[in-house]
């Protein structure tokens, strides 16, 4: 299959019309999307990520309107949400409507619905003329991609089209709330924080990591590079820790927000230190991409306090290790 690389909104929507799948940015990363109310292209999603049948997708949306389509139950925190945080980086679970294909929700009667920020990406879903169910653009188990080129590593010569972006602003992804229980929870942490949930509802909290199953994604080993990821606790540079590290075999490299003396940083073949923790989730996946790419055996990176979106960048390391 011939994969059309466009910038073209109008050509990339008539592909969704035709009922195949179109890959296309936002704000958070690129998602693999297919029209939401036709089951046989969403299966397609299925199909060319090798995603596991029982973990349901995202469904976009560019209206307020359409979410009362999809939903017939849209609660007070659901609505604080939307009105605050819509559009943007935050996912609300909710009661589905019969008009949505078991096929998208993994045959559960809930529904994850986003609106993202990106004004492409609204432009694209509105042309499209339907919601759009999309996860992450990435064979299943992947890094999510940051970058229209990342797409093209998992998919090129696999899906259709690919509408070309800007690279993501923020390259974590969404915050998943299940406004379906009380108090609400958050099953994955991402973009849009603890703290600013709080502010709309006090009640909110994270999941406890048993209950997270219900979140299916999350069971499953995820946003993963080829090499295998070290979390490196208090590190503190110059002292002996790093040395320690560079005793490891093969290829090593490094990601955190301190920085490595400069002694010690011929001894990685790449590293990187992060302005702070919003260049941290922004540049996280496409350092796993790179290192695999290099060959690279360890990944160490730092740990950071889970606070802000600290706590999404350390869900995602967690995620990374290899069990
Ligand atoms: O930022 C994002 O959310 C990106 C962009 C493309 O929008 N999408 C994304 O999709 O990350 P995906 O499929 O990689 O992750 C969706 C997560 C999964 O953990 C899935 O299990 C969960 O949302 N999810 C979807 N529907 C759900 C539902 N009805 N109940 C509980 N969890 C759900
Ligand atoms: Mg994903």
């Amino acid at each position: 299959m011939k994969t059309l690389i466009t910038t073209s909104i109008t050509k990339a929507a008539s592909f969704i019309k035709k009922g195949e799948v179109v890959a296309f940015p936002t704000e958070t990363v690129y998602g693999l999307g297919a029209n939401a109310y036709d089951e046989k292209a969403v299966r397609k999603i299925f199909k060319a990520k090798g995603r596991p049948e029982d973990n349901p997708l995202i469904v976009h949306v560019t209206s307020k309107k359409d979410i009362y389509v999809l939903s017939y139950d849209v609660t007070d925190t659901a609505k604080k949400i939307i009105k605050k945080f819509f559009p943007g980086p935050v996912t609300v679970i909710l009661k589905k409507n019969e008009i949505v294909p078991d096929v998208v929700t993994a045959g559960l009667d809930t529904i994850a619905i986003r609106m993202p920020s990106l004004k492409l990406t609204r432009d694209f879903i509105k042309a499209c003329g339907v919601p759009i169910a999309a996860p992450s653009a990435n064979i299943s188990g992947s890094p999510s991609p940051t970058s229209f080129i990342h797409v093209l590593q998992d998919f090129e010569g696999r899906i259709p089209c690919v509408l070309v972006g800007p690279d993501a602003k923020f390259g974590l992804e969404s915050t998943v709330v299940d406004c379906t229980v009380n108090p609400p929870v958050i099953l994955r942490p991402g973009v849009i924080t603890l703290e600013q949930l709080k502010q709309v509802d006090k009640k909110i909290r994270v999941a406890p990591k048993s209950a997270r199953v219900k979140s299916p994604g999350q069971k499953y080993r995820h946003y993963a590079p080829e090499a295998r990821l070290k979390i490196i606790k208090n590190y503190v540079p110059r002292s002996a820790e790093p040395l320690k590290i560079t005793n490891a075999k093969g290829k090593k490299a490094y990601i955190g927000i301190r920085n490595l003396p400069a002694d010690l940083r011929s001894k990685f073949v790449r590293y990187y230190f992060a302005k702070d923790l919003n260049d941290y989730a922004k540049k996280l996946f496409a350092f796993f991409r790179v290192c695999d790419a290099l060959g690279v055996k360890t990944i160490y990176a730092g740990a950071v306090s889970e606070k802000g979106i600290g706590l999404a960048i350390m869900n995602r390391l967690l995620k990374a290790i290899k069990n």
